[in-house]
């Protein structure tokens, strides 16, 4: 795999960032870089689509399961897990954002696109939020992430982020959504989504939010950019507008999903 400099260097926010970088956090950003070139690298050049029984046969060849968080495995081959910085006394979404959700480039760029596209602040904190939950797990990450975010934002906010899971499996001309490559790749061509999945979707059918979910599938920004310079700050005002920060700090307010944020804030807890 050919790694260039400039591309590694942009992703890492610049040359003056990396200049301020001690070693351990430039190997640590080195490996968080060839995570995602080498995601990218397997998601991108193999022409063929698996079946759903060839995608089964691999789950026996690897030492995680693929619906495990990120926090807590390292899948790069021989990859350790790191030593996380602590969090605050009262955290909040932007500290989960710098400490566990990092580098979020994914939904910092959906978000961009969103704003871009001149969508609400509803849908742009909708399309911000909506993959996060993977840092916990990434089988069915709408759903547990609508649940975390759900005592914090609008309704129609946390409607978006649950459903844009089930809405992702069908295609929508209207909107100019097809059913993405990506999934073909990994759930296998012939997959039929889950029950659940399709129950949403025909309850969602006629649903008057549908467009809210939607709009979260159509600016779910999946081309990996390496050049793409992220930042929550465009976001600031929507956050601070749409986002009810607890006072306690989030994982710290015995809320009904304070134990999520808790989770994450501490993966390394062994019990
Ligand atoms: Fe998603
Ligand atoms: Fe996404």
């Amino acid at each position: 795999m050919e790694i260039k400099r400039d591309d590694l260097i942009a992703t890492l926010g610049g040359e003056q960032a990396v200049a301020r970088m001690d070693s351990e956090t430039k190997a640590d950003a080195l490996e968080d870089f060839l995570s995602t070139e080498l995601d990218k690298v397997l998601l991108s050049t193999d022409p063929h689509f698996p079946t759903v029984a060839e995608v089964e046969q691999k789950i026996p060849t690897r030492h995680f399961r693929m619906g495990v968080g990120n926090l807590f495995v390292a899948t790069a081959p021989g990859a350790k897990v790191k030593i996380l910085p602590p969090m605050p006394d009262k955290p909040t979404l932007y500290d989960f954002f710098a400490l566990r959700f990092a580098p979020a480039n994914h939904v910092l760029q959906s978000a961009a696109l969103a704003l871009k596209n001149g969508m609400s602040e509803e849908i742009i904190l909708a399309c911000l939020l909506h993959d996060t939950a993977q840092a916990l797990l990434k089988a069915d990450h709408g759903y547990w992430a609508a649940q975390m975010y759900t005592p914090y934002v609008s309704e129609k906010t946390a409607f978006a982020i649950k459903y844009h899971q089930a809405l992702r499996f069908f295609a929508d001309p209207a909107y100019g959504y097809e059913y993405p490559d990506l999934y073909r790749r990994l759930f296998g061509e012939d997959y039929v989504p889950l029950p659940h999945i399709r129950a949403d979707y025909e309850m969602l059918k006629n649903h008057p939010w549908y467009e809210a979910p939607r709009l979260v599938t159509v600016n779910d920004y999946y081309s990996f950019d390496p050049k793409a310079k992220v930042s929550i700050d465009p976001f600031r005002e929507i956050i601070g507008r749409h986002f009810k920060q607890p006072k306690e700090g989030l994982g710290n307010d015995n809320s009904p999903v304070a134990h999520m944020w808790r989770t994450i804030a501490r993966p390394d807890m062994p019990l």
